[in-house]
């Protein structure tokens, strides 16, 4: 009997699947331990609204029914929250779904897709599910080189990727910069703003991306419900685009796509700005306290606009992740990213911030004191 993987499509080989790490629960078994301080996938340390919660515990009854497939009142409410036109704003289960309707209404086998290196893992694994090429551009100082990026667009282009601020360190792109990069880009192909930290994001010169949406650019913009809104586990995010493009998505996105819970909890989560103003104030914060404390062990860090930081520890980013996982925390290693002393580290709540301070102390100070070469 042949074997699935003769079976299986050729592209599909070159997907290496998504790597989220080890689980806290698998560290605490692992190592014995009670707690373990994740830092290590950019979510929200504050959790949900107490409204949201509220709005779900309502909403469970109602298990039985299938979700509205259009998710009308929470694209009626973001349209609204936007300023755009309803019919330009589609729902997916997480920015993810958006990303991956984007390649399947617009990228055709043979057809390619740019984006920065270090990528977010869902670009590459996009252009891989639909046969395309991966353009690749090097990131320029931690930050999108935006000329390079024009300069590789062609014909065979579909989708090209901005993740703003970027994720894995946190720069952004400014609005004149992007302004330029509009004015290169021909409309063949699309502009895909990844903004899914863009609430954290307090630099005055962030673009107002959504401007090209309402002008009828061929761009999207993607946000997202499972950050500053802490709503990661019930995968909620949406694009904004002008309509023959939100139709084009329409087209291939599942029916039901989005759970009924967490329509209602993002509606819900929308509405209190409050939450949204005091997790943004806890990220300064943590921000800034963080900045201070890896200053003072002498480290380099990337400034950033998002809620994580890009740290230069200065060692093995994978030996840095075991010594910090044996104090209980855990981060994102630097080496996937191809940056190998770098370590990717969410911005929490107080208590979580000094926990890794203290942990992050402990491993350099074991490192300096062993002896030979480093
Ligand atoms: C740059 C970027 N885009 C998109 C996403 C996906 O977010 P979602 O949870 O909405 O699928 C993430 C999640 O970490 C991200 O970092």
């Amino acid at each position: 009997m042949a074997n699935a993987e003769e079976l299986m499509r050729a592209t599909v080989r070159r997907i290496v699947p998504y790597s989220p790490g080890k689980s806290s629960a698998e560290v605490m078994a692992d190592l014995g331990i009670e707690k373990v301080t994740k830092l290590a996938s950019n979510e929200n340390p504050i959790g949900p609204s107490p409204r949201v919660i509220e709005a779900m515990c309502e909403a469970a009854s109602e298990a039985h029914i299938y979700p509205d497939p259009q998710c009308v009142e929470l694209t009626d409410a973001l349209a609204d929250m936007l300023g755009v036109d309803p019919a330009t704003v589609v729902v997916g289960r997480g920015s993810d779904e958006v990303i991956h309707m984007l390649g399947l209404a617009f990228v055709d086998p043979g057809d390619s897709i740019v984006f920065s290196v270090p990528p977010f893992a869902v670009y590459p694994y996009t252009a891989r599910l639909m046969d395309a090429e991966e353009v690749t551009i090097p990131h320029r100082g931690f930050r999108h080189d935006l000329e390079a990026m024009a300069d590789a667009i062609d014909e065979t282009t579909g989708l090209v990727f901005i993740s703003n601020p970027y994720n894995p360190t946190g720069t952004i792109m400014t609005a004149e910069e992007i302004d330029a990069f509009m004015s290169r880009v021909p409309d063949t192909c699309i502009v895909v703003f990844d903004e899914a930290y863009f609430e954290y994001a307090d630099a005055p010169d962030y673009p107002d991306t959504l401007a090209y949406v309402r002008e009828g650019r061929r761009c999207a913009v993607l946000r997202t419900f499972s950050k500053v809104y802490a709503l990661a586990g019930l995968r909620v995010g949406y694009g904004a685009a002008p309509v023959d493009i939100t139709n084009a998505l329409k087209q291939v996105r599942e029916p039901f796509n989005v759970a009924s819970m967490a329509q209602v909890a993002a509606l819900a989560a929308l509405h209190d700005r409050e939450h949204v103003e005091r997790c943004v104030a806890v990220n300064r914060e943590g921000r800034e306290f963080l900045y201070a404390q890896i200053g003072q062990m002498g480290l380099d860090y990337v400034p950033t606009q998002a809620n994580f930081v890009f740290v230069d520890v200065g060692m093995d980013s994978v030996e840095c992740f075991d010594a910090l996982m044996r104090r209980g925390v855990t981060v994102r290693t630097g080496d996937i990213f191809g940056l190998p002393t770098f370590i990717r580290v969410t911005i929490g709540t107080r208590e979580q911030n000094e926990t890794f301070v203290t942990a992050l102390r402990e491993t350099l100070a074991a490192r300096g004191s062993r002896p030979g070469p480093r």
